[in-house]
């Protein structure tokens, strides 16, 4: 596979995490052409109307879309951001049965004017909803996943890069498992630079602890939860973290990051999606299967699958 040339991305869905996603695409330029596609009319024409306003500043990239499904057609990646979005207090999970059945109706759809897309979904539980959708269609795991862990990652290198005192990018840590309540970081493999973290010292403040560090894990678990009650709703980092997947993809960056794809033989999990450090190219996301996990990292792994697994098998019936 290679850099795809003038490539077309459809957002599904716009509302606030599909919008904000279409505007980081736009921003970035990240796309050649942005798509955005929504069953209410509308409110789907008043988002393409008011992204392409900002047409003067937004370099080559261009904004369509609409409520028709020829909006998707030919698209390089499909980004899903479609179904309910979170209440306050409520969990991911708690959305599944309203947007597996949106999901069972939209997917055919999706797939018959975009059949050779890379699907990235978004809607929640992403996790679970990538699991069903990979069942439902057939598509190999590799082409369609979600955006899993990718942003609560991003929250734990923010808040680690703001501890250390160095860039963001310059965090090597993942958090991993579900896009929820189970989610944990790879504390045993994570670096700031080439040094350990609890080897870091930061001038002027003491050195990173483990108790610190698991507070840290707590807050990037509650990040959405802080942030929905506030503003009832989460939509810039989510709509951030899409258009760096989608990038990964457009340019086969083979970039390292955590999306949730259906397992294969990893770590002795199967046929259930989570998140996991995985390769993302034009040809879709690959987990590595080399990625180190100590004893403990590997039972909250595969408690993070159970939790998964239990949801999705609700669903099933
Ligand atoms: C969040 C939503 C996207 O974590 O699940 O902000």
């Amino acid at each position: 596979m290679a850099v795809i040339e003038n490539a077309k991305v459809a957002v599904v869905g716009a509302g606030a995490v599909g919008a904000s996603t279409a505007y980081a695409l736009l921003i970035r330029n990240s796309a050649r052409q942005v798509a955005l596609y929504d069953i209410n009319t509308a409110r789907v024409e008043a988002e393409v109307l008011d992204l392409a306003h900002g047409a003067m500043f937004t370099g080559s990239s261009n904004i369509t879309g609409g409520s028709d499904l020829s909006a998707v057609e030919g698209a390089h990646v499909v980004v899903i951001t479609a179904g309910a979005a979170q209440r306050p207090g409520q969990t991911r999970l708690e959305l599944i049965g309203t947007n597996a059945r949106i999901f069972e109706t939209m997917l055919p759809q999706l797939l018959s004017v975009a059949p050779d897309a890379v699907y990235v979904i978004v809607s929640n539980p992403c996790d679970v909803l990538t699991t069903l959708a990979v069942e439902q269609t057939g598509l190999p795991p590799q082409r369609l996943f979600a955006s899993g862990t990718v942003l609560d990652t991003s929250r734990l290198r923010w808040r680690l890069s703001q501890r250390a005192g160095v860039a963001p990018s310059s965090v090597h840590a993942h958090i991993i498992g579900e896009h929820g309540d189970t989610e944990f970081p790879l504390w045993s493999s994570a670096t700031i630079g080439p040094v350990p973290l609890l080897d870091w010292k930061a001038e002027g403040h003491p050195p990173l602890r483990q108790e610190e560090l698991d507070g840290i894990a707590h807050d990037v678990r509650h990040a959405a939860y802080t942030v929905i009650q506030g503003k009832g709703a989460t939509n810039y980092a989510i709509g951030l973290s899409a258009a760096r997947i989608v990038e990964a993809v457009l340019q086969d960056e083979h970039a390292v990051l955590p999306v949730s794809t259906v397992l294969d033989d990893f770590h002795g999990l199967d046929g259930v999606a989570l998140s996991v450090p995985s390769i993302v190219s034009s040809s879709g996301a690959r987990p590595i299967s080399e990625t180190p996990f100590d004893e403990s990292e590997l039972s909250l792994l595969h408690t993070s699958a159970e939790a998964l697994q239990d949801i999705a098998a609700q669903v099933r019936g």
